[in-house]
């Protein structure tokens, strides 16, 4: 078994990890997935702690699963109400209380600005599980080993529909798959469009990024459609959700137009923009991604708590 070192390797954005370390922790997840029980005493002793202030089902509860089927064991609040937070408690003095009880942290927080306040507070490893409008990393690695597994490349053509500018995975995920020779398509109304600086950025490494309204002509192109909901908390009150909400449904219609080979992803939760009807079809692999997150929040664990895996 490979010796843990001290480390403070945070993970607060994609831009954190090169091509290269992505690739590793892809194909860590991969063997893990593969032989669960040979890591199952890897984080023995070790403590993850969750601090969680906005909602979650899939991030908080596949990284209290990763951790445990490690063998190592979870603190931690899924809303901060029940915490000194409610007292008025700082961020910083939380992470630092929380980091002396534990060894990694994960963090979900609405506040822009959260990952960097309290990492710069701590010494042990931080990792964003979802920051306000931004990004959410390990939600684009979990998207990115659903994609090679089901496409078995990463240079795919991939359209990104829904709610492009609040969805904080899509921004994470244009930004990783742009830097793996994807083709990209933000379909979108204007006011959810894909934000100008994370379509530059994808550009910038070489990606061709297409920005449309309607899917009506790429679907026959697509390998991948990844949907995302409509971020009704973060809306501003200026746009209208009935409106909005209605433009940007997938039924089996569209889903069997797609080519056969295509995948259809969100990263869930779903609030009806994705027709139940659709989850029988083969092309739907939503429910596949969710459960990816547990061998790849693992590998997450493992590799920012300084363990080494020779590539
Ligand atoms: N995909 C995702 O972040 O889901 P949760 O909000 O349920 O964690």
């Amino acid at each position: 078994m490979p010796h843990a070192k001290k480390s403070s390797n945070s993970l607060l954005s994609i831009d954190d990890l090169s091509n290269k370390d992505i690739q590793h922790i892809l194909d860590l997840a991969q063997q893990i997935e593969k032989k669960p029980h040979k890591f199952a005493d890897y984080a023995k002793g070790k403590i993850l702690s969750l601090l969680f202030f906005e909602p979650s089902t899939r991030t908080y509860f596949s990284f209290a699963s990763a951790i445990q089927r490690l063998g190592g064991s979870v603190i931690g609040f899924p809303n901060a109400e029940t915490t000194s937070i409610a007292k008025g408690e700082s961020l910083e003095d939380t992470a630092r209380m929380m980091s002396s009880y534990s060894d990694i942290m994960a963090v979900r927080s609405g506040v822009m600005g959260s990952m960097q306040r309290m990492s710069q507070a701590i010494h042990i490893p931080l990792i964003n599980a979802g920051e306000g409008q931004g990004e959410h990393p390990t939600q684009a690695l979990t998207d990115l080993y659903t994609i090679r597994q089901s496409c078995k490349k990463l240079n795919v053509t991939i359209a990104f529909y829904g709610d492009l500018k609040f969805g904080r995975t899509n921004h994470s995920l244009i930004k990783a798959i742009a830097r793996f020779g994807a083709k990209i398509i933000c379909i979108a109304p204007p006011e959810l469009q894909m934000p100008k600086d994370y379509v530059a950025l994808a550009r910038k490494a070489g990606a061709e990024v297409i920005l449309d309204k309607d899917i009506k002509k790429y679907v026959k192109d697509i390998d991948v459609l990844y949907v995302s909901r409509l971020q009704k908390e973060r809306l501003p009150a200026r746009l209208n959700y009935a409106v909005l909400k209605k433009a940007m449904n997938v039924d089996l219609k569209l889903v069997t137009a797609l080519k056969s080979s295509a995948i259809v992803m969100h990263p869930l939760p779903r609030v009806d923009e994705i027709a139940v009807s659709v989850d029988t079809d083969k092309r739907a692999k939503y429910f596949q991604q969710a459960a990816n997150a547990v061998p790849v929040r693992m590998a997450i664990l493992l590799l920012k708590m300084g363990y080494a895996f020779p590539i």
